[in-house]
């Protein structure tokens, strides 16, 4: 039985692993630690709280004694790190936390793995630490880091010191890059969810800038399987991008929901864009598909459908966020624009 410390695994891509890893794999004991922040949803991890190989544990990533208490307890094999403060327009309106969570927080977690000793820990990066592509290019993982926004600045010096980490102190890193996912279960802050929920409500859907901005999307699963193998088979002190090929422009993200929803195309409200805003990802995923054979399993009409169709039949779950604390923040980030 390999011991994993997962953390951030209440939030979007953290529960969706949590779930799938225990569902499909018998060899892993999962501890979840979580500090359960406005994205944090123990919801979201209702089919493996009963499991006997998982706990979850409330705590904050920057707190050492706890951190330190957890490695000597359970003795982890193996880190997945995705706790973070993750959105790039919360961290525009208020920047402190995102250093502190991750990157502090990235720092408290490697020291206690450099002092207790694990066989990987792997650090869960974003394609935004290389900053924004023209109109060609792909992101590869030479590409210089040069990011834009404090969350992906944040995300780039915790990618730093866990590669520090496995120079420095011969730390076994692992460092994952992926592109923009998508699936049940996300925040609807991001894009996807923010858009089928608002239209879905018959609300303005508010389109940054022109809508031309590009993402390169994938499925969350596809995501997660790939964390997976670079845990298990991934060459240490190396970065392995993730993403799947399917570069989108924003407004036609925004007219297929529209589509598939049956909604019509004049809910979309054309907005101030956001400052600093990258213009395109595209990611190169090739290092990971030839060494490590993996390939996305999921096709980007497929998972949208299916995405689609999970908010529709889970409205209970998006209507105790959007009636919270998310009403304040979306007239902060919203009301005047
Ligand atoms: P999310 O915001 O949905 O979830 C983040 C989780 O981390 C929440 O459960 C939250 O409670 C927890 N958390 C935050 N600060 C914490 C702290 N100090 N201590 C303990 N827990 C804390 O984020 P997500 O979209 O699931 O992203 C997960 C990870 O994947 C992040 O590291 C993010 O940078 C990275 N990532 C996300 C995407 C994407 O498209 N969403 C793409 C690439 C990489
Ligand atoms: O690329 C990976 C990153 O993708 C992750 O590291 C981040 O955690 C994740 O939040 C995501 O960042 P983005 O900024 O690309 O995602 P977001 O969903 O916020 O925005 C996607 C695009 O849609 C972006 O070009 C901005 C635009 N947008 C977003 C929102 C919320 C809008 O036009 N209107 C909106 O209301």
């Amino acid at each position: 039985m390999k011991k994993l410390l997962v953390t951030g695994g209440a939030g979007f891509i953290g529960s969706n692993y949590v779930n799938h890893v225990l569902r499909e794999r018998e060899d892993y004991f999962i501890v979840n630690l979580d500090k359960l922040t406005y994205a944090g949803n123990l919801e979201n991890l209702r089919e493996s709280e009963k499991n006997e190989r998982y706990r979850f544990v409330k705590g904050d990533v920057c707190n050492a004694e706890l951190v330190d208490y957890l490695f000597q307890t359970y003795e982890f094999d193996y880190v997945v790190h995705f706790a973070a403060e993750s959105h790039v327009d919360r961290s525009i309106l208020g920047a402190q936390v995102f250093f502190q969570s991750n990157v502090i927080g990235t720092n408290v977690l490697l020291e206690a793995a450099r002092r207790r000793g694990v066989e990987r820990f792997l650090q869960v990066g974003t394609d935004e630490v290389y900053g924004s592509l023209g109109e060609t290019g792909v992101f590869t993982e030479e590409t210089p880091i040069t990011p834009n926004s404090p969350y992906s600045t944040s995300k780039a010096a915790a990618d730093m010191a866990a590669l520090a980490y496995h120079r420095t102190y011969d730390l076994p890193v692992v460092v994952t890059r992926c592109s923009n996912n998508y699936g049940p279960l996300q925040f609807p802050e991001k894009l996807i969810p923010l858009m089928i929920i608002n239209a879905l409500n018959d609300k303005e859907l508010p389109v940054y800038g022109d809508g031309m901005n590009v993402r390169d999307w994938i499925y969350v699963i596809d995501h997660n399987e790939a964390v997976d193998l670079v845990l298990e088979k991934g060459r240490v002190g190396e970065v392995y991008n993730v993403g799947a090929s399917t570069e989108k422009p924003n407004i036609e993200i925004v007219k297929l929901i529209l589509e598939k929803l049956g909604k019509p195309e004049s809910l979309i409200k054309y907005v101030k864009d956001r400052p600093g805003h990258d213009r395109r990802y595209a990611i190169d995923s090739s290092k990971l598909q030839s060494e490590l054979g993996w390939k996305p399993k999921h096709s980007f009409e497929e998972a949208m459908e299916r995405t689609v169709k999970w908010y529709v039949e889970n409205k209970t779950w998006w209507e105790r966020i959007v009636s919270g604390d998310y009403r304040n923040y979306y007239e902060e980030q919203y009301g005047s624009r």
